[in-house]
């Protein structure tokens, strides 16, 4: 089942339903151009097999950014770098699409102090991100404009699709949320007022791309915070994409302050073995979604083993598969996977056994293997998990110097 086609609403074609889901790469230049590495790293991934390759957050601004090292796709001078990523990423013949990002109030103080927000609520964690700033009416139509013209360099450039982030508690996931959309205008409030930003984008998108593009959304099914988003809300939300003409719908969960997405699962809890059993954090969400929509869906977090892909396949409970983490640990066997030869491919975890620092280990773990790659090296495995979980502080504070924001 994993290794069969499938045909996309806006009518593109996906030659299996494995998809390599975003991992943020942290490799781009000092102008936020893609890199050679970048390229090398995609070849790699394309060469993999996978139907699908969506990359980690490109972002619309480089003020806002997820991360130092990130992409900003701004500027139409850039592409003939950005073609040539495309053009490394589909060479197997394979989709490759663009994640499309606004940080909003997770952009951490090494590229602003003054991140825009939905409103001025902080993001307290460790003292990284600044007391954000309302976004004016001005600002919701700059980062309309900026999703659009991302998704129009995108296309220009040769990526097969765009998916636009709306989870993970970035901007439009922030807007979303009633503990970070504090608005009183038609842009918060009721959930159809929350969901309008991210509405709007979508059909200004397509309107840019045309028909025949595929436009994806990555939603949260909650933020598993208290007064939070919630999964009553996440299906409000998906009724409505339903009648809008995307092509993908996928399904992650949880923000900067509960990493559900990561270590944890639908209830923001370390994995349990019932949900190891059944191996997806949200496949229980996916069934509900089922019920009231027909757009194809995919759901990403802790899939691993053939016989329970093609399971959940075959009962038709998700259309397709996404995995992140073993497209780094495991790159070298997804060919196999992909035949029905390798049964399993069971990633590295990594903890240091100190509560507070985990997801930072795991994230500093697998961002160090990203970069590893990008230079033509090899998985390094034993890495100390204390010093994977500073890495990414130190990684970021010098790659903001490299760019000059401090
Ligand atoms: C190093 C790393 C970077 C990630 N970056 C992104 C990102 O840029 N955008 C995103 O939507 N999710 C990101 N994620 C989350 C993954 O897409 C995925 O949801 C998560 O790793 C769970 O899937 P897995 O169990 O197959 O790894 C990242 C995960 C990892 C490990």
């Amino acid at each position: 089942m994993i290794s069969t086609e499938f045909i996309l609403p806006c009518g593109a074609k996906l030659k299996n339903r494995l998809v390599k889901s975003a991992m943020t790469e942290r490799i781009s230049n000092k102008n936020f151009e893609p890199t050679v590495g970048l390229e090398r790293l995609y070849k790699q991934w394309s060469d993999s097999g996978a139907g699908l390759l969506i990359t980690g957050n490109v972002v619309i601004d480089r003020r806002h950014l997820e991360s130092a090292g990130n992409v900003c796709f701004d500027d139409e001078h850039m592409l003939p770098k950005i073609r040539s990523w495309a053009r490394e990423a589909t060479s197997n013949g394979n989709h490759a699409w663009v994640q499309i990002s606004h940080s909003g109030r997770q952009t951490n103080k090494f590229s602003t102090g003054r991140p825009l927000a939905p409103s001025e609520v902080q993001l307290k964690k460790m003292g990284l991100f600044g007391k954000p700033k309302a976004m004016t009416e001005e600002d919701i139509q700059d980062v309309i404009k900026g999703f659009v013209n991302a998704a129009k360099i995108s296309k220009n450039a040769g990526f097969t699709g765009v998916q636009i982030h709306s989870a993970h508690g970035y901007l439009l996931s922030q807007f979303l949320s009633p503990i970070t959309n504090k608005r009183t205008d038609k842009w918060g409030g009721s959930i159809e007022n929350r969901s309008r930003l991210l509405i709007t984008i979508i059909r200004e998108v397509r309107k840019e791309v045309g028909n025949d593009f595929p436009i994806a959304v990555k939603l949260n099914s909650a933020d598993f915070q208290r007064g939070g988003f919630i999964e009553e809300e996440s299906l409000e939300v998906v009724k409505m994409l339903d009648i809008e003409r995307i092509d993908l719908l996928e399904i992650s969960g949880g923000t900067y302050e509960k990493l559900a997405f990561f270590i944890l699962n639908e209830e923001g809890k370390e994995v349990k073995e019932s949900t190891k059993r059944r191996e997806a954090y949200f496949i229980e969400f996916a069934k509900k979604i089922r019920a009231i929509s027909n757009l194809p869906l995919m759901i990403t977090g802790g899939f691993r083993s053939y016989g329970f892909c093609n399971e959940v396949l075959q009962s038709g409970e998700v259309d397709l598969i996404g995995m992140a983490r073993p497209f780094i640990t495991n790159m070298k066997d997804i060919p196999g996977f992909l035949e029905g030869e390798v049964p399993v491919l069971e990633n590295l975890v990594v903890r240091t056994g100190m509560k507070q620092f985990e997801d930072a280990a795991e994230g500093g773990f697998y961002a160090r293997q990203l970069i590893r790659f990008s230079k033509g090296k090899e998985l390094k495995v034993n890495m100390s998990p204390l010093w994977c979980s500073m890495f990414l502080i130190i990684y970021e504070f010098r790659k903001a110097m490299a760019k000059k924001f401090l």
